[in-house]
């Protein structure tokens, strides 16, 4: 919908073009400059993609300045309190909560596919031992492509809905693979008779010779972090799997693509990076010299797990974390002095001036590692959590991707700044 437009005009050309301004549901309009290029000769610069919104989407809609997050138009905020990962995937993939039968048949299928082809072993056999579980999981992800053909047909609806179940169902059965691996324990297969979270957890630490007794909380505390994380509209990772997915590439090769950015400490690395960050610091009287080093630029050190590119007041996924966070470390009757250095540096950096003037807040992933840490999942497990959690958004967006009528190969262009046109000289010359 164009409701009014903008003129472009460019002096040196005389060159000008009234450009559409579209609206969205709710949200800034956006300038439509699909034809800027071919009317005035223009491109537009935009590193980081600071204005530029990329694709059309119903999925998520985030109000950076407002901390507001909605799925599919529910505020996370009510999707935390009352819903459960599998139904935030399946809001996510179809666009409605679903129906008592729906839901039923939805887990049922997700429960079904969570099994990884037996052959899938002997590719995880072939990495180092001390291999990064992320990219143990990419490499894996990747390969489902060459196990899963009835579903690489993206022209296919059915196919691409197959695809889509497989992914959220079998990330946690090879996440959990590859932790088991890298420590030598034997594989365990998925449990039918478990909810997906409580499975998960099963897969990661029931050893044949006991039975496994998990604290409530632990599924529980798991399960909002994976709907906290399942989506957030255009961010890196979800913009690469759209980019990889416009080329028509098949929808495992997507995810390892939107795995592989997610690994980034700017990005769902984060959550790993922040432990770290808490361990060199140590304790809670060296917080003082910590933020001042992240105040520093020279220092190359920043506060991870503070700052967000969208969220400017606060991240409500870490309003709603924060609590939990604290939930779980008194019901599992855990005292770690990591979360004293934790809630020193939270209560530092909120009354810095440096962080107030940036709006630097906390993030989402700030809580989570704390709270992974308390329920025994090791550092290096963090991003993985993280993508299995995004993996149901990145399958939305794929699915949406494939339907929409107007989709091109994205194809950035840039701002060329290399040597002119020159002459090749011949090597005893140079
Ligand atoms: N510690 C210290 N200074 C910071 C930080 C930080 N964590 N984040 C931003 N700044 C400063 C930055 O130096 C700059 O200062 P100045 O204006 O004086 O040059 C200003 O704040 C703006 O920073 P920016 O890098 O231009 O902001 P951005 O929107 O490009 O970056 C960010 C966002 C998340 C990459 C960044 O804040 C950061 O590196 N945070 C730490 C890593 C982190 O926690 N990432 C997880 C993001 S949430 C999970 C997810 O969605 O993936």
């Amino acid at each position: 919908m164009s409701n009014h437009s903008v003129q472009v005009s460019d002096s040196a050309t005389n060159k000008s073009v009234s450009l559409p301004v579209l609206s969205g549901t709710i949200g800034p309009a956006t300038i439509d400059i699909g034809k800027l290029h071919k009317e005035t000769g223009l491109f537009t610069y935009d590193p980081g993609f600071m204005s530029t919104a990329s694709c059309r989407s119903a999925i998520t809609y985030i109000d950076g300045d407002a901390g507001v997050l909605m799925y599919r138009g529910y505020p996370i905020e009510q999707l935390a309190k009352h819903s459960n990962f599998l139904e935030v995937a399946y809001l996510l993939m179809n666009g409605d909560l679903p129906s008592a039968q729906q839901f039923s048949t939805f887990e049922h299928e997700v429960t079904h596919h969570t099994m990884m082809h037996e052959a899938l072993k002997s590719f995880l056999g072939g990495f180092r031992h001390d291999a990064h579980p992320m990219a143990m999981l990419c490499g894996m992800i990747g390969s489902l492509a060459a196990f899963y053909h009835d579903s690489l047909d993206i022209d296919d609806a059915e196919q691409r809905r197959l695809a889509a179940v497989r992914l959220i169902a079998k990330v946690p059965t090879i996440a959990a693979a590859c932790y088991r691996y890298s420590i030598g324990w034997p594989n365990r297969y998925p449990r039918n008779n478990l909810d997906y979270c409580t499975r998960f957890l099963h897969m990661m630490f029931e050893v044949p010779s006991e039975p496994l007794v998990l604290p409530p909380v632990a599924a529980k505390a798991l399960d909002l972090l994976f709907i906290l994380h399942a989506d957030h509209e255009q961010n890196a990772s979800t913009s690469t799997v759209r980019l990889v997915g416009s080329t028509g590439a098949n929808p495992y090769a997507c995810v390892a693509a939107g795995i592989a950015a997610l690994w980034g400490p700017a990005h769902g690395g984060a959550n790993e990076a922040v432990l770290q960050m808490l361990n060199e610091i140590g304790t809670a009287d060296q917080v003082g010299k910590a933020v001042e080093k992240a105040k520093d630029k020279n220092s190359g050190f920043r506060l991870m797990g503070f700052g967000h590119r969208v969220y400017k007041n606060f991240d409500p996924r870490a309003t709603i974390i924060r609590e939990m966070c604290h939930q779980v470390l008194n019901e599992l009757g855990v005292h770690d002095p990591l979360l004293d250095v934790a809630m020193k540096l939270e209560e530092a950096a909120l009354k810095d001036p440096y962080f107030i003037e940036r709006k630097l807040y906390p993030n989402v992933d700030f809580y989570s590692g704390i709270i992974y840490k308390a329920l025994k999942i090791p550092t290096e497990m963090f991003t993985v959590m993280f993508a299995i959690a995004r993996t149901a958004g990145w399958v939305a967006h794929w699915l949406e991707q494939n339907v929409t009528p107007d989709a091109k190969i994205g194809r950035p262009r840039q701002l060329y700044t290399g040597s002119p046109a020159r002459d090749y000289v011949d090597i005893a010359k140079r």
